[in-house]
């Protein structure tokens, strides 16, 4: 008996010097850059392989499998021609380019969109519903299980709650003035036109109807992102043509300056695009609402205005103010909490 219960009790020790242990350890840290993404065509012809390749047809031609001009109605879950791709770059592997490496190891987590935990499931009809203005895809379909499959894939050997960089998009300075859409107009003629066209409507690949998507995605019109996305909210976008347009531009090269960057984002999210009902949902927990997302309502005490345009800086101070100040709400609420509890015991 003694014997045993010594067994029992080192084991249980044991057990808590490791979990103690792993609380203390920093995360792993993973740099995607030059690390290399795990190549599809390594897997066998099986079950798993089948399923992650059909992932990846999913995300880089999305159109042709779940878009609004599919034969089958019921499979048209996307609402424009865009596939993932199109701004997920390089098959959703660029570092820096908002890249599904690492999405295993840092799903679920919280977000504020959300004021909630959600699973990489929620994440990806996140995408469905705003940057590709569909619907959402039935959590057990086999186009649901193939998106979480191919994003498992591309995490290979990259470990749960890993620190990873190069996942996201790198921050870039925002000016400290409201964005110029005439001289965002210019760069985009320079810049962008000869690929998204002067229409913003970019280049189909066939023609419309035939689900063939495009050489060029459109920025705006009918066959986009609606205002709900991501990419329509100024620091965001500002972030991403930085940092990866015109095509072939990387985090390490940026061909625009920030005051291009932010002004031809400003341009682009200027011109009309699908609208979705019901934004006044989002982040229900509205002091951590981005200062970006240029829908109502409007908590910072700004104008509508200014969230859509800037100046930023002046709103990023006051978030971080809202921020240190809902901290301190949240710390008074536990210690009341632990006192409540003392006196109960
Ligand atoms: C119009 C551009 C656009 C398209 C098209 C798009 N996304 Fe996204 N996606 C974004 C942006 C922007 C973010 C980052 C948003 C944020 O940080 O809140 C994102 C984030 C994600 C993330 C989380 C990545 C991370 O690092 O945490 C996943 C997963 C994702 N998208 C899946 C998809 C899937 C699946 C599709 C196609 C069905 C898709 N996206 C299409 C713009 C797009
Ligand atoms: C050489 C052609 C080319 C030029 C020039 C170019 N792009 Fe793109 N752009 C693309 C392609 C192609 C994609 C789709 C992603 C991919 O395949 O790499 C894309 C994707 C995008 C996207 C995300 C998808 C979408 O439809 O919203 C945005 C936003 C964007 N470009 C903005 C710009 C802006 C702003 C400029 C000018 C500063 C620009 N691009 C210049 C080719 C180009």
């Amino acid at each position: 008996m003694m014997v045993k219960k010594k067994i029992l009790l080192t084991m249980a020790g044991a057990v808590i010097s490791i979990a103690a242990q792993a609380a203390d350890a920093p995360a792993g840290k993973v740099d995607l850059v030059g690390r290399g993404a795990p190549q599809v065509d390594t897997l066998p012809d099986d079950h798993y392989g089948r399923l992650v390749r059909y992932g990846q047809e999913l995300s880089t031609r999305t159109f042709a499998y779940i878009g609004p001009e599919v034969k089958q109605k019921s499979m048209r879950y996307a609402g424009n021609n865009l596939a993932c791709t199109s701004c997920h770059q390089d098959g959703a592997t660029k570092p820096y380019g908002m890249p599904w490496v690492g999405v295993a190891a840092t799903f679920p987590q919280y977000r504020g969109r959300e004021d909630a935990v959600s699973t990489v499931e929620d994440r990806v009809n996140g995408c469905m519903e705003r940057s590709m203005n569909g619907r959402a895809l039935p959590p057990d379909s086999r186009e649901m299980r193939a998106y979480v499959a191919y994003m498992s894939f591309l995490s290979r050997g990259i470990p749960v709650g890993a620190q990873v960089s190069g996942m996201g998009i790198p921050a870039s300075k925002m000016p400290n003035r409201r964005a110029d859409l005439a001289a965002g107009g210019k760069v985009y003629e320079e810049k962008c036109a000869a690929c998204h066209g002067a229409n913003g409507a970019g280049l189909r690949k066939g023609k419309a109807g035939d689900a063939q998507g495009y050489v060029f995605p459109p920025l705006w019109g009918p066959d986009t992102f609606n205002n709900g996305a991501g990419m329509n909210r100024l620091i965001m976008a500002t972030r991403f043509v930085k940092h990866n347009m015109p095509q072939g531009t990387n985090h390490a090269s940026p061909a625009l300056s920030d005051d291009e960057a932010y002004d031809v984002s400003a341009y682009m999210l200027s011109k009309p695009r699908p609208i979705k009902t019901g934004l006044e949902k989002d982040f229900p927990a509205r002091w951590n609402k981005p200062i970006d997302a240029a829908f109502p309502p409007y908590v910072h005490g700004a104008t509508a205005d200014q969230h859509r345009y800037g100046p930023f800086p002046p709103l990023a101070e006051e978030a971080r103010k809202r921020a240190a100040m809902q901290k301190s709400v949240d710390e008074a609420r536990r210690l009341l909490d632990e006192r409540r509890q003392q006196q109960q015991e």
